[in-house]
């Protein structure tokens, strides 16, 4: 995870591509018993910000972890079940086919976001082309973690840093943008 920030125009890019949206603690933590271990409405409201109106690509069990569809976003839901059924949300049975209903929807345009969790990070990395991090900059407890990647391959080329009170106590969080190095 970088610490260091830079600023940097956020382009709209068409046709339609690929963006991994994920907050982590500094320890790579995400998850915490199938929900996330913080509290930080600054950090959904950013979440509702970047996703309204767009595709929203997210694993069962992170579907489930929400509880619901989310209102004005074309949710898909990832699972290998073939008996699997969500009022509100177009479930699929691999990547590629989640990738394709976002790409073919005409709505849709910009970017398609993939949510989550871990197991969906860790497949879809090498198609991404950007990823939207909140950087949260205290270790959490928990049991599921952001996908180790090489930095190397990446540039950030936005930061916006912000705290908020957490239980009573000061959390920082930086929002920051990777986008994937040309070539
Ligand atoms: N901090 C954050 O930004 C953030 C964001 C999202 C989630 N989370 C957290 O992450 C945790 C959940 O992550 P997770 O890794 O355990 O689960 P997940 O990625 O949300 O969902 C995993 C499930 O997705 C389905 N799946 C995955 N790959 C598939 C493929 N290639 N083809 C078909 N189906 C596929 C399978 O569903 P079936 O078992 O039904 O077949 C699998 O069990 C929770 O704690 C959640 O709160 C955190």
């Amino acid at each position: 995870m970088s610490a260091k920030c830079s600023s940097a125009a956020v382009a709209t890019m068409q046709p339609l591509r690929i963006a991994i949206l994920v907050a982590m603690a500094s320890n790579r933590v995400i998850g915490q018993k199938n929900a996330l271990p913080w509290h930080l409405p600054a950090d959904l409201k950013h979440f509702k910000a970047l996703t309204m109106g767009h595709g929203i690509i997210m694993g069962r069990k992170t579907y489930e972890s929400i509880g619901k569809p989310l209102p004005g976003r074309l949710n898909i839901v990832i699972t290998r079940q073939k008996d699997y059924h969500v009022n509100g949300a177009i479930v699929v049975h691999s990547i590629d086919e989640a990738v394709q209903v976002c790409r073919n929807e005409k709505k849709i345009s910009g970017e398609g976001f993939i949510i989550g969790g871990a197991e969906l990070y860790q497949q879809t990395l090498s198609l991404c082309h950007r990823m939207y991090i909140t950087e949260i900059q205290r270790c959490f407890d928990g049991d599921t973690y952001f996908p180790e990647f090489d930095e190397q391959e990446w540039v950030e080329t936005a930061c916006e840093k912000h705290s908020s009170t957490h239980n009573g106590n000061e959390l920082a969080y930086h929002f920051v943008v990777l986008d994937r190095k040309a070539g």
